[in-house]
């Protein structure tokens, strides 16, 4: 795990969009996965940029979202559909069939899920996973206690993050209760892990994750295990690592040929 801490989440989700540019800059037909959530809205906004002020090219580029809540239709506010199309998707150069989203409406979860890995599969496997955090340890909507091998499918969003999500929702009542979700083994084979954390609300989940043990009941620290994974923090979200001096060192010192 490299720990990459940041003034501020500006900072950390500018070095984030300089990863997946340099990335997409040498693979055009790169293969990404995305988060929602108000974590990677700076990510966004500066990728939007890189592609507007410096013709950063999405015309090959291939999306995989993490997640979707189940019972919500593509059109609807609060669906991920919806969070993607307005955020990013619909101010680059992106092809709508290039664009992979679980479907909150599908018919047959099971069948639809075993769909998803698949085409995952045959687009060659994620190059770069954008992830959050939920307060809980929570990546996609793999809540405490998933399997770290599970793959894409449905699963019961816990009632603590069912709370924080109400603040997108008019009231608690309308967030859903299931989800569709790409597994924690799913996760595990992406070729890099860009986790990203930012405010105080996420320092205890991100304590338990990069220096806790590895633990079902603390569903990102799995990362500790993936062979490259990049954990960018705000300095609020890396308050209670112990080894805060020890990473900013490893940083500080990387040679120029490493430096994002
Ligand atoms: C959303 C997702 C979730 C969020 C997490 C943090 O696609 O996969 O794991 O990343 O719930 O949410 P925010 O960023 O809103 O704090």
């Amino acid at each position: 795990m490299e720990i990459v801490i940041q003034k501020s989440a500006e900072e950390a989700a500018r070095i984030g969009a300089r990863i997946v540019a340099r990335q997409i800059q040498r693979k055009p037909n790169t293969v990404l996965g995305l988060a929602t959530g108000s974590t990677p809205l700076g990510l966004y906004r500066e990728l939007i940029r890189l592609h507007r002020e410096e013709g950063l090219d999405f015309s090959k580029v291939r999306t995989f979202n993490l997640d979707e809540y189940i019972g919500l239709s593509f059109d609807h506010p609060m669906s991920y559909h919806h969070f993607m199309w307005e955020n990013l998707f619909r101010h680059l150069n992106i092809a709508k069939k290039n664009v992979h989203i679980p479907d909150g409406l599908a018919k047959d979860v099971p069948a639809f899920c075993e769909r998803y890995e698949k085409d995952m599969k045959k687009a060659g496997g994620i190059d770069i996973q954008v992830l959050g955090i939920g307060s809980d340890g929570h990546i996609g909507f793999n809540e405490p206690t998933s399997s770290f091998s599970s793959r894409t499918r449905i699963k019961t969003l816990d009632g603590q993050t069912r709370k924080d999500n109400a603040r997108f929702f008019k009231s608690i009542t309308e967030v859903p209760h299931h989800c569709i979700t790409m597994g924690i083994g799913t996760i595990l084979e992406s070729r890099t892990c860009l986790l990203f954390a930012f405010g105080k609300g996420k320092a205890e989940a991100i304590r338990e994750s990069v220096e806790g043990p590895m633990a079902a009941m603390c569903p990102a620290s799995v990362l500790q295990w993936h062979r490259d994974t990049r954990v960018l923090l705000d300095e609020a979200a890396a308050s209670k690592l112990k080894k805060r001096a020890y990473y900013r060192s490893v940083y500080a010192g990387k040679p120029a040929w490493q430096q994002y």
